[in-house]
């Protein structure tokens, strides 16, 4: 059995950070595709740190990368749709993680997408997507938590879901 080692003094962040790494391996993450911008001005992310704020009001917040695409049109369109993936949605995850280069509105290739009334995509056969307004980003480090307030809501519940596991995608079901 492993047991946690103390937290290293000074000098010894970056093996800190190496642990942290390691230990948020062991840590199930639920995928998400961050959509935001309009036609061809468009980008997205893969998200493992979606989570609920509030219920109510229901507000979301996701923690996004200020040097990905998908941050500046955040910024600049005050929308962002948060969309649940299925089991059988590995490709789409992968396109937008930025695998194998794909960048921007190519990302959005290969899948359907129905616009939501903030104008961002929202992937059609998502387990759930949130069309959301921003409200606020806070700036951390590399990061920002975005918040934001949800307009919609939409269900296409299949029984099945993506997770992020040890390093890999692993599709679970219901059944
Ligand atoms: C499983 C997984 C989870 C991720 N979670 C996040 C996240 O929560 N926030 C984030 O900013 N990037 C996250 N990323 C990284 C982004 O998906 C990736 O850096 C981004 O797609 C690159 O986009 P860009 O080419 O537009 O910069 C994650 C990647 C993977 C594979």
């Amino acid at each position: 059995m492993r047991v946690a080692e103390p937290l290293a003094a000074d000098g010894a962040l970056r093996d800190t950070t190496a642990r942290f790494r390691e230990a948020m391996r062991l840590i199930v993450g639920n995928v998400s595709v961050i959509t935001a911008g309009v036609g061809e001005d468009r980008s997205g992310l893969v998200a493992i740190s979606m989570v609920s704020l509030s219920a109510d009001p229901p507000k979301v917040i996701v923690c996004v990368n200020r040097n990905s695409s998908t941050w500046p049109l955040i910024d600049r369109y005050r929308h962002f749709g948060v969309n649940a993936l299925a089991a059988h949605h590995q490709e789409v995850a992968e396109r937008f993680s930025g695998f194998g280069g794909i960048k921007g509105a190519a990302r959005y290739d290969g899948a359907d997408w129905v616009k939501g009334e903030t104008g961002v995509s929202l992937l059609a056969d998502a387990s759930v997507s949130l069309d959301c307004r921003l409200e606020e980003m806070i700036d951390r480090g590399s990061h920002s938590i975005v918040i934001g307030a949800v307009a919609s809501v939409r269900i296409k519940d299949a029984g099945t879901a993506l997770t992020y596991w040890r390093g890999g995608y692993r599709g679970i079901s219901a059944a």
